[in-house]
């Protein structure tokens, strides 16, 4: 079975990029949010991502109208009847997530394969929520942020994932440019998990005073030759969702991933990155470093 027809629940930052590189490949993507406001904002948002994509070499210019005319949006769930793959993106919350699945449920096609785009919580956990039928059909695609321009996915199997279901993902990532990595369902999957245990360190580093958070980044960039330094990305992912991120890998390790106060200090403070403005750094009305 191969992927046409995709719905893309959540149009945020990654549901969004998500609907974008299913729509480049070729797919009919439907794109679901609460109100018809966030869906226009996250058109508005994908407008801009193709046009610096063209000017970046991405891809052509002919692939903008012809991306765009392969996503429709809709408020309403009850569209979804005719997919042939979901992946839900909507807040990094078990019960959110639960809802969306108990309202699909019903709605889907049989053998319509079913994914979250979860970073942190259990993929058994999630697909609980769901029909005992539909759990073979239930597995984790675990993106990177930007999406259009990272390559990885995490393809991630639950306790009942079918291999079809994984097959028939893996190959649709494929076809949308991507390369996947098969990870069981340990928490923080596996990039989180070395992620996690790099910006504990760089966090630590900070506190001591022994450096500055561009020093930092900085000296992952070319020390290691990673292409974004530890607090450029926490700025990126934002922190709020870090620290909760954090939380859960504690509760599953323990005190090796025990979020540092720094990161805590930093969100209590209200500096979630730079979709608010302003983080470990500061960020313009367009999200570019000031
Ligand atoms: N931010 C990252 O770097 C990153 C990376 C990988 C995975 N993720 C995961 O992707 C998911 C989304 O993260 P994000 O950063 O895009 O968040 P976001 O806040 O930018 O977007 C979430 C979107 O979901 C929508 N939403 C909430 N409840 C909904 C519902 N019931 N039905 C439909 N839409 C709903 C919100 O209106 C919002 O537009 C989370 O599970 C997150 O952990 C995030």
């Amino acid at each position: 079975m191969s992927i046409g027809k995709l719905g893309v629940v959540g149009a945020g930052m990654m549901g969004s990029e998500i609907a974008l590189i299913f729509a480049l490949a070729g797919k009919q993507v439907l794109l679901n949010d609460t109100t018809a406001e966030a869906l226009q904002r996250a058109m508005g948002k994908l407008e801009g991502v193709l046009d610096s994509g063209i000017g970046r070499g991405f891809w052509a210019e002919e692939d903008k109208p012809r991306a765009l005319a392969n996503i429709t949006t809709t408020t309403d769930l009850g569209d979804f009847s005719d997919r042939d793959m979901v992946i839900e993106a909507v807040f990094e919350d078990v019960d959110v997530k639960g809802e969306v699945f108990k309202t699909l449920d019903p709605i889907l096609p049989a053998d319509c394969v079913i994914a979250s785009n979860t970073s942190s919580i259990s993929i058994t956990v999630l697909s609980a929520s769901l029909s005992d039928a539909r759990q073979a059909n239930f597995l984790g695609l675990h993106f990177f942020s930007p999406v259009h321009r990272m390559k990885l996915v995490e393809v991630i199997s639950a306790m009942d994932s079918g291999q079809a279901a994984l097959d028939v993902a893996t190959e649709a990532c494929v076809e949308a440019g991507k390369v996947a990595i098969q990870v069981k369902d340990v928490v923080g999957f596996a990039v989180n998990r070395m992620l996690f245990a790099l910006w504990n360190e760089a966090l630590r580093l900070v506190e001591e005073g022994a450096c500055t958070p561009e020093d930092i980044d900085i000296g992952c960039k070319l020390g290691l030759g990673h292409p974004v330094g530890p607090f450029e990305l926490m700025d990126l992912t934002s922190n709020t969702l870090n620290l909760q991120v954090a939380d859960i890998l504690t509760d599953a390790y323990g005190d090796r991933f025990h979020p540092r106060p720094m990161l805590k200090q930093i969100v209590a403070a209200g500096r979630a990155g730079r979709k608010s403005g302003r983080g470990w750094y500061r960020y313009d009305e367009n999200g570019r470093r000031v």
